[in-house]
């Protein structure tokens, strides 16, 4: 069984008997995360962009654990020399680790990584599609609604998408409901919202949109779980 915590904003863990796959892990400084970083031991830790909100403890727990960061080469790179144990990729390409299987897609959206005071860029963002147990993941990172997730829905039968609804730096309710119809997986959780006010959202009103006949909402707190046991 495969059990995704919410750590809020667009950070999840994903445990299965595969390991444990730690995303976005934005925890110092985020107004809405309830679990420590020291209580944090991944195997694997998938960035999607250099964004402060994105990258968060990442750099901090694997040179605390050694988990693996598996991020896009530029992201990668930089993490390195900052002393993380990384592993680059690029968009379109997949590798199975010890902890699954990830791919990178694209997502519409910046990526650069505030090093004390100077923006440096980080390559393109990107999103994950994992596999484990089975089962297809993907989350979006931040995103806007673009029409290729159809060829993602098309591609892999996703179990489970993660998709921001925030607003402002990426989709908001409808553009993410309408990602939701492209996408078409068995279930949905709204993320990148609410952290701040300018990404206050209503997830209600994100659920009411989707059609549940195809894809059913699963509005879930931070420090709450959601067990994909289908
Ligand atoms: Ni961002
Ligand atoms: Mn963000």
């Amino acid at each position: 069984m495969i059990k995704i915590k919410y750590l809020g904003h667009s950070a999840f863990m994903i445990e299965s008997s595969e390991g444990t796959i730690l995303i976005d892990p934005f925890i110092t400084g985020n107004p809405s995360a309830t679990c420590e970083v020291r209580d944090l031991k991944p195997d694997g830790i998938l960035v999607t962009h250099g964004h402060g909100d994105h990258i968060g403890d990442a750099i901090n727990i694997s040179k605390e654990t050694g988990a693996l960061i598996v991020a896009p080469f530029e992201l990668a790179t930089l993490v390195q020399k900052k002393g993380a144990n990384s592993h680059p990729m690029h968009i379109g390409g997949g590798r199975k680790f010890p902890f699954g299987y990830v791919k990178l897609t694209q997502a519409f959206h910046g990526s650069g990584f505030d090093d004390e005071g100077s923006m440096v860029y980080t390559g393109q963002p990107c999103g994950f599609l994992i596999h484990v147990e089975g089962k297809w993941i993907y989350h979006a990172g931040d995103t806007a609604l673009f029409g290729d997730m159809k060829l993602i829905g098309d591609r892999f039968p996703l179990d489970l998408a993660l998709l921001p609804i925030g607003d402002n730096f990426t989709m908001g309710p409808e553009d993410a409901a309408y990602a939701t119809k492209l996408l078409r997986p068995k279930v949905v959780i709204p993320m990148h919202y609410d952290t701040w006010e300018v990404i206050a959202q209503d997830p209600e009103a994100f659920s009411t949109m989707v059609d549940q006949a195809v894809t059913k909402v699963e509005i879930i707190n931070p420090g709450e779980d959601y067990s994909l046991n289908f």
